[in-house]
Formats: structure tokens, C-alpha cells, sequence
């Protein structure tokens, strides 16, 4: 037996082959299921005990010399110029196929590349959120109806836990751990029990904006919010602020801006009105201030809050909110040149 094995490992050493076909045809001959090598493997089971040792090593010495010696038959064979004259190596490249940023990060970016340059940093805070962060540091009432199951989802059998309605909590976030100056932006997706269509869905996206300081004006919060106006829809934008409550601001309104279709015209868009409704906002509610340890009587600030799903469906007037959730790329792909 060790003399057969060591016969044939001489024969293996001297292989040599002159096209594929070649070397197929001698790892059939030797390595295949009914190959000389294996054939040796199968009479081990003939050998005496006492030689088994001895002739199992040199056996599979055998088998791996003869694959290694195969295979580099092929790998030389297949890297030799005779094979390759088929490949154009002028060829164009395949293309490859590039992603596209999602519409609502494209819009998300743009609304944090326009508050940075006025010095807001980013802060976020968590999606699954305590009442506290969410209603109670916010200022809502104990019996307000936004806590009601009909707005927010709750997390089963934690009555305190739930999934963040507005980035608000955020403000309440950064407030607790940093005293002013606070210049804050804070994007984030928030959640609501709404049945879906194509002008409700029960997640969204929301940025949220504060600022807190000495001396800070209700002034100082138009003008942010005209610049901002401006720079997202174009530099003839105007912008009108209607009164309106929030329980986290004190005074609270809400901004429109000159439709972006008609210019104030009024249109389809607008319905007729000239004016389109795009965030909340208001002068920080005393009471949340101190609520997270803010002294109310030193510090002032702003804030505001406006949905990303909003901005985008004005700037690229997509009628249907499903569309941003539902990862088709073809509407995805419309996409690529605002990338
Ligand atoms: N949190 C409000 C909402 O979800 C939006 C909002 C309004 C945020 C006024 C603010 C604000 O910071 O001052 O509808």
C-alpha cells in the first residue's frame, strides 16, 4: 500500500496539462468518485490495524498534493494569455447603479444646513419616550386631550411609556442637562394613532427649534423664521404669523408662507387663499422653562416645530404621504437630481 501511494505521488508531481479539458480529464482520473486516489482511500479500510496510522497521513499527503497541483493547473491555465484573448479589456464598465437620498432626508439636510449657518446645533432624543419628556415638562394639562389613547400610541402595560408625539420632548431633553445659551435643532420621527390615507399616516418627521438666552424676542423669532422661509422656498417668500395656542409657548402662532406655486395668487394648492400653512411656533412657555430648570425670571426663549412630510409635499408637491414610506424607487428615483 505505502509503495502504490508513493508510486502515485510521483506520477501526481509530474502532471501537466494543455487545456482545460486536460485538466478536468485528470481530476476525474485521479480525484473523482471513482478516481485512482480514491480508490486508494477505499482500500484503507483493508490495512492492517497497526499500519493504519502511518498510511492514513501519507494518504491524504497524497490527495491534498494532487488537488493543490490541480488546481494550480487551472489557475495557471486560466490567468495564461491564451485564455483571456476573448476579453475586451477596452470595454466600458458596467455601470453601477447608485442610490438616492430619500426625499425627506434631502429636505431634513437642507433645513439643518439653513439653521446651522444662523449657530443652532443638532440635539436628539429618544422615539420611545416617558409622559414627562412628552406632555408633563411641556406644560400640558393632566386631562389634555393630546394625551388621550385616540393621539398617542402607548407601550402595553407601561401607562408612563409611549411613543413620542412631537419632538418637543427634545427641547425638554436638552434643557434638563444645559443651561442657556441653548441654540438647538432637533429632527427626529415622531408617532400618532391616525388612520393611514394619503394626508395622515401614523409616523412622520418633525424638527424642532430653541432657543433660549437673555434678551431673546419674539422679533428675533420672525426673523429667523423669514430668513429660513426665504433661503427653503426662494428669496421672494413672505411669511404671515396668525395667533394660535400651544401649551409649551406663550404667545403661540402659526406661519405661513406665500405659496410656493402660485406666489400668493391663490390656486389649487393654496385653496385660493395665496397662503400655506408650514409650522408652530411661539415665545417658551415660563412654565417649561422652570419645569427643566431654566429660571424663568433670568432667561426667554423660542421655539418651533414643523413636519418634514409638510415641507417636502410643498417643495415637490407629492400628494400622497404613503409615497414616502412605501421605498418604491421609481418614486424614489424622481429624486436624483436634488441629491
Ligand atoms: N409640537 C407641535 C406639534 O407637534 C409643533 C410646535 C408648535 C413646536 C409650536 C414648537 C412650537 O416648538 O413652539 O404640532
Amino acid at each position: 500500500m505505502l509503495e502504490k501511494i508513493k508510486n502515485m505521488l510521483a506520477e501526481v508531481e509530474q502532471l501537466h496539462a494543455n487545456s482545460a479539458e486536460e485538466i478536468e480529464a485528470l481530476r476525474i482520473k485521479y480525484l473523482s468518485r471513482k478516481g485512482e486516489i480514491t480508490a486508494l482511500m477505499q482500500d484503507f479500510r483493508n490495512v492492517p490495524a497497526d499500519q493504519k496510522r502511518e498510511v492514513g497521513v501519507k494518504i491524504n499527503e497524497l490527495k491534498n498534493r494532487a488537488m493543490e497541483i490541480i488546481n494550480d493547473l487551472k489557475a495557471s491555465f486560466e490567468t495564461s494569455d491564451g485564455d483571456t484573448a476573448d476579453i475586451d479589456i477596452t470595454r466600458t464598465a458596467y455601470p453601477v447603479e447608485l442610490g438616492t437620498r430619500h426625499p425627506l432626508t434631502i429636505v431634513k439636510n437642507e433645513i439643518i444646513d439653513i439653521f446651522s449657518r444662523l449657530g443652532f446645533s443638532l440635539a436628539e432624543g429618544p422615539e420611545v419616550e416617558d409622559d414627562w419628556h412628552v406632555f408633563s415638562s411641556m406644560n400640558f394639562a393632566e386631562d389634555h386631550p393630546a394625551r388621550d389613547m385616540q393621539d398617542t400610541f402607548f407601550v402595553e402595560s407601561h401607562p408612563d411609556i409611549i411613543l413620542r408625539t412631537h419632538t418637543s420632548s427634545v427641547q425638554s431633553r436638552v434643557m434638563e442637562v444645559q443651561q442657556p445659551p441653548v441654540r438647538v435643532l432637533c429632527p427626529g420621527r415622531v408617532y400618532r394613532n391616525e388612520a393611514i390615507s394619503a394626508r395622515a399616516h401614523c409616523f412622520f418627521h418633525q424638527v424642532e427649534g430653541l432657543y433660549v438666552d437673555k434678551d431673546v424676542s419674539f422679533t428675533d423669532l420672525k426673523q429667523v423664521l423669514l430668513l429660513f422661509a426665504k433661503e427653503m422656498f426662494g428669496e421672494d417668500t413672505q411669511i404671515r404669523l396668525r395667533p394660535s395656542y400651544f401649551p409649551f409657548t406663550e404667545p403661540s402662532a402659526e406661519m405661513d408662507v406665500s405659496c410656493t406655486l402660485c406666489k400668493g395668487k391663490g390656486c389649487g394648492m393654496c385653496k385660493g387663499s395665496g397662503w400655506l400653512e408650514i409650522l408652530g411656533c411661539g415665545m417658551v412657555h415660563p412654565a417649561v422653562l422652570e419645569a427643566n430648570g431654566i429660571d424663568s425670571t433670568k432667561y426667554k426663549g423660542y421655539a418651533f416645530g414643523m413636519g418634514i412630510e409638510r415641507i417636502a409635499n410643498l417643495k415637490y408637491q407629492v400628494k400622497d404621504l404613503r409615497l414616502f414610506s412605501e421605498n418604491d424607487v421609481r418614486f424614489l428615483k424622481e429624486f436624483e437630481a436634488a441629491n
